[in-house]
């Protein structure tokens, strides 16, 4: 099936059941300065959960752009994409999950004829502390429309995983089936709406299991496995309630269904194809790569995943472009500069060395603008900014080959310099010394990133002795001091708790964070005696250097987590045990080596500064 026609099916659909179509927002986020891009298709919507009326009324279907930068070291599968459309149909205290489940099953079973003995779901088991039901409205519907089909559906808690044992519907937790815009109910700041959710799977087949990238490998395969037989197409959201305060959750004032549907991964379900990037969609792309790299897609995994890192970026890269989104050092640019930057290195794995982004533009321009039209004014200007970047970045890499050829062996440290000095990524210095016969591994990348890092600490602890620059021993230790009062206010408070800002003088730290009401006498004084008594265990501060999302995966915090590089420094203040650390932030430092370099800290002030913005100053 052409990818338009799925679109046009799935809008008509919601039409005829009095649903109002509206056009897709900016991937650009209007009015929402907590994220740098839309990522699914609720963020516009929030307003209309917590009641206020749709301009358009209670029932809405949609197509909303969207842009997961938190992917981009994900690509490469047959399934993770950064751009992505969600089809969305959405009731704002309207139908419930009666309609909703019994027009989703109509849709995928007899719209776009899935076979309904390859559909699975999962649904909400259920949190005695939260006071929140197993789902089993959803399974006795589900259970009804799959006995419609000649389907018994049988039911099965998956909380001792074991593979399918012959289940069709599976009960999962809230890692699984619960949404908000925070993830888990544990991470949602107090306010926010989300609910249990009911996600739809389509089987491709036990023969396209692919074990090694599994989660749970050493399991029997099953619907969340991640294995690459099952893939998760849709995701009814029936959203609910919001957070308390106290931690606990209350009924919205009316009921919501935020249904999202993964266009590309519905359009390969239905082509019965487990691979995303096999669909008609990006089928064009990889033809047109293929041509200009004389290489097949299929030949190998290694240059199947090329192929997808290009696809998907340089696809992105023009609808970011298409909402305004160029190539920059700033924000949302930043990951339009690292897209087009990342297809370009992955272009030359697949032997293109030759400029090509722009003549690939307008094929993926192309697809896309019947549906959106805006897109034909904006080629040439998108054709250009992508490809002057494409060109700078060439640049970068003919300076670093330079300077390459000057040296017979290549190690970490040379690797090291040139990234510092041009920017040039390790993975091609790894490259080129792999195509010399030599080896240049992370490790002593990183060792050389780390003594370069050091060398600049000590460099500084110098300047201090010197006297004259006394007041950034000061700022040292309050820097320090931030992460020990930002772990003990998510200790003592509550982990809704997030850093909003700070400011550091030579006699005081400034600290700004969420927090819906005023601390009390008592808590103030917890939080000081928290990190006095953190000071006097003479903690350990170490720093390692690591790939974001393994930073993040080790329990490590960021705000603004999109902000951060994909190498990033992460500071550890604990003894011990990997897992019994105090603390763990992305950060820049710099920080004094052990706790007790800090000395008797004082809260001395605590203030409002914005609604649910709390300030507190010690020293
Ligand atoms: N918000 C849900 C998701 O993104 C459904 O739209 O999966």
């Amino acid at each position: 099936m052409q990818a338009n026609k799925l679109k046009q099916l799935y809008l008509d659909f919601y039409k005829n059941k009095n649903h109002q179509i509206v056009p897709s927002s900016s991937i650009v986020p209007e009015n929402d300065p907590t994220t740098l891009f839309t990522g699914s298709g609720m963020q516009p919507m929030m307003e209309y959960f917590l009641g206020v009326p749709h301009p358009k009324g209670s029932r809405i279907v949609d197509i909303q752009k969207c842009f997961r930068s938190q992917d981009i070291e994900e690509i490469g599968d047959n399934r993770h994409i950064t751009f992505f459309e969600m089809l969305g149909n959405w009731s704002f205290g309207d139908y419930f999950k009666n309609e909703q489940l019994e027009w989703l099953f109509d849709f995928l079973v007899n719209k776009i004829n899935l076979d309904p003995k390859k559909l699975f779901v999962t649904v909400f088991s259920g949190n005695i502390k939260l006071n929140i039901d197993k789902d089993l409205d959803s399974v006795e519907i589900w259970k009804k429309l799959f006995s419609k089909v000649g389907i018994e559906a049988i039911d099965i808690d998956h909380s001792q995983i074991n593979g399918m044992q012959a289940g069709r519907i599976f009960y999962f937790d809230e890692k699984y089936n619960w949404w908000s815009r925070a993830g888990v109910p544990d991470n949602m700041p107090a306010g926010e709406p989300g609910g249990p959710d009911s996600e739809v799977f389509y089987d491709f087949g036990a023969d396209k299991k692919i074990h090694e990238n599994s989660l749970f490998k050493n399991q029997v395969c099953h619907v969340n496995c991640d294995c690459g037989r099952f893939l998760e197409i849709c995701n009814s959201v029936f959203m609910q309630y919001r957070k308390q305060n106290d931690g606990g959750f209350i009924e919205l004032s009316q009921r919501n269904v935020d249904f999202g549907g993964g266009f590309e991964r519905i359009l390969a379900a239905i082509n019965d194809v487990n691979d995303v990037f096999m669909t008609s969609i990006f089928k064009d792309i990889i033809e047109y790569l293929e041509m200009i790299s004389n290489k097949k897609y299929s030949e190998s995994e290694k240059n199947k995943r090329s192929f997808r890192v290009v696809a998907d970026h340089l696809r992105a890269a023009v609808m970011l472009a298409a909402d305004g989104v160029y190539p920059s050092n700033k924000e949302q640019g930043y990951f339009s500069r690292r897209l087009v930057r990342r297809s370009v290195r992955y272009a030359k794995m697949i032997g293109i060395n030759d400029l090509f982004i722009k003549d690939l533009v307008p094929l993926i321009i192309g697809l896309y603008q019947d549906f959106y039209p805006d897109l034909l004014s904006k080629s040439n200007e998108i054709q250009n900014v992508l490809s002057q970047e494409e060109k700078k970045f060439a640049q970068t890499i003919q300076k670093g080959l330079k300077e390459i050829e000057k040296h017979s062996v290549l190690n970490g440290e040379i690797a090291f310099k040139l990234y510092e000095t041009h920017g040039f990524p390790f993975e091609l210095t790894k490259e080129i010394a792999q195509e010399k016969g030599q080896t240049v591994s992370l490790e002593s990348f990183q060792k050389a990133q780390k003594a370069h890092a050091d060398l600049s600490r000590s460099s500084s602890s110098q300047k201090f002795k010197g006297g004259l620059q006394d007041s950034s021993v000061e700022t040292t230790r309050y820097h320090t001091a931030t992460h020990l009062l930002h772990a003990a206010l998510r200790k003592i408070l509550g982990k809704h708790v997030e850093q909003k800002g700070s400011n550091i003088t030579a006699n005081r730290l400034r600290f700004d964070f969420s927090h819906p009401k005023a601390l009390t006498k008592e808590e103030i004084i917890e939080v000081e005696n928290q990190i006095n008594a953190w000071i006097t265990e003479s903690l350990t501060v170490s720093v390692k250097y690591m790939k974001k999302s393994e930073a993040l995966k080790s329990g490590a915090i960021a705000f603004f987590v999109e902000k951060y590089p994909e190498d990033v420094t992460v500071y550890t203040i604990g003894n011990g045990t990997d897992t019994s650390w105090v603390s763990r932030e992305l950060c820049g430092g710099p920080h004094v080596e052990n706790t007790s370099q800090i000395g008797h800290i004082q809260i001395f002030k605590e203030q409002a500064i914005s609604n649910g913005i709390r300030r507190i100053y010690l020293r």
